[in-house]
């Protein structure tokens, strides 16, 4: 083995068992359409410091769902994202997402450590779409409900999930350190965002993540979760569209879509195809307010919040805005979270801003 290895590893274990060094883990966010690294120095009370940032393209179709199709290209696109970064630490945070892991709330009747433990075995089993033997399950209690007992968030993934994924991050020459979910981490920089304006116990908040294949779906009241759904809508879906109406690959069509024709213009194909596919968004994400609101009656919402690639798509937030009868912005993180600037270019900032929230929020996640 070559000895510089050896020492690396050495003194990796040494930090490890000291946990010396400001910096968090590296959050590792792998996306349809990209695998995205962060690393983050500070913490909650003194705020956070974005120091390393790095992204790189996944070829067409390398995950599917959380269904890994083409492993190496993965690999390879997460090493070239680190070095990209010039991170060189190895202790990761990931984020899961896909139908093989679940986030939800739980109003639990309370009491001991154990007896909350069995309470979220009992539910889980309920709720989650895969086998409990089988799956990896967490759960923080958020606070006392008013029945007098406990709402606690579980979050559940399918073992063979974790497995995969932190496999794919000791090939990439990474360590494993936490394994969240997405939706989670997105909440985690959404309330560091918004903590002063989230004071009002009876405001509603959707907050959307609207990515490539996927949008994470999250309503937020009284500084907790109340609902999180995976919806099935994504930017992919426009780009097959025009792929097919135009007779044109899938990079061809993402280039059409994202930058338009040679002056920068958007052509009125395109435009066409837009409103029709964020015609079919507006109605998954009326179907799941509805939901919402028919199984809560709750209808208290204020302002809706946007993130994720696709949150730049014409017409979206007026769309979103007519549908939804509130204000609806796009996140900036910038407003609140720092960057060091030898590190991080000018112009990273928009895509980080847009494309990075949920590998910041795996970042600042702490051991
Ligand atoms: N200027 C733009 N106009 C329209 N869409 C854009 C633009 N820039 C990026 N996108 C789209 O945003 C999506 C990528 O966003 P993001 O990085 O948030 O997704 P992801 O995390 O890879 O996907 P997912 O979370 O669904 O797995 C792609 O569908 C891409 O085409
Ligand atoms: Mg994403």
């Amino acid at each position: 083995m070559d000895p510089k290895k050896i020492l690396n590893d050495i003194i990796s274990q040494i930090k490890d068992a000291l946990k010396i060094g400001p910096k968090g883990l590296v959050g590792v966010d792998i996306g349809l359409s990209a695998v995205k690294v962060a690393q983050v120095s500070g913490n909650e009370e003194n705020g956070y410091t974005l120091l390393a940032y790095g992204s790189h393209p996944l070829p067409e179709g390398a995950i599917i769902e959380d269904d890994i199709q083409k492993e190496e290209e993965i690999i390879d696109a997460i090493k070239q994202a680190i070095e990209k970064a010039g991170i060189k630490s190895v202790n990761t945070c990931i984020g899961l997402s896909g139908p093989n892991t679940v986030a939800r709330k739980l109003q639990l009747a309370g009491g001991s450590d154990e007896e909350v433990e069995d309470q979220v075995s009992w539910e889980v089993e309920q709720y989650i779409p895969f086998s409990i033997e089988t799956s990896k399950v967490s759960f923080h209690i958020v606070g006392e409900n008013e029945g007098g007992g406990v709402d606690v968030i579980v979050a559940a993934a399918k073992g063979e999930v974790v497995e995969t994924y932190k496999d794919l991050l000791i090939q990439a020459e990474l360590k494993p350190k936490i394994v969240d979910l997405g939706v989670l981490s997105l909440v985690n920089v959404f309330e560091h965002l918004y903590f002063e304006k989230l004071e009002d116990p009876n405001h509603s908040w959707i907050v959307i993540d609207l990515g490539a294949q996927k949008a994470e779906f999250v309503i937020y009241k009284n500084h907790k979760i109340m609902f999180t759904k995976e919806i099935a809508i994504g930017g992919v879906m426009i780009t097959e569209e025009i792929q097919r109406q135009m007779g044109v690959n899938y990079y061809e069509a993402e280039d059409l879509k994202n930058n338009g024709d040679e002056n920068g213009n958007l052509p009125e194909e395109i435009l066409e195809i837009i409103d029709d596919v964020v015609e079919s968004f507006f109605a998954e994400i009326k179907k799941t307010v509805d939901f919402y609101i028919s199984s809560t009656s709750d209808e208290s919402f204020v302002e809706c919040v946007l993130t994720g690639g696709s949150c730049v798509i014409p017409g979206l937030i007026e769309g979103l805005e007519a549908l939804l009868g509130i204000s609806v912005s796009i996140i900036n993180p910038f407003e609140e979270i720092d960057y060091d600037k030898k590190n991080i270019k000018e112009e990273q900032l928009n895509e980080i801003a847009y494309r990075g929230v949920s590998v910041l929020g795996l970042a600042m996640r702490s051991e």
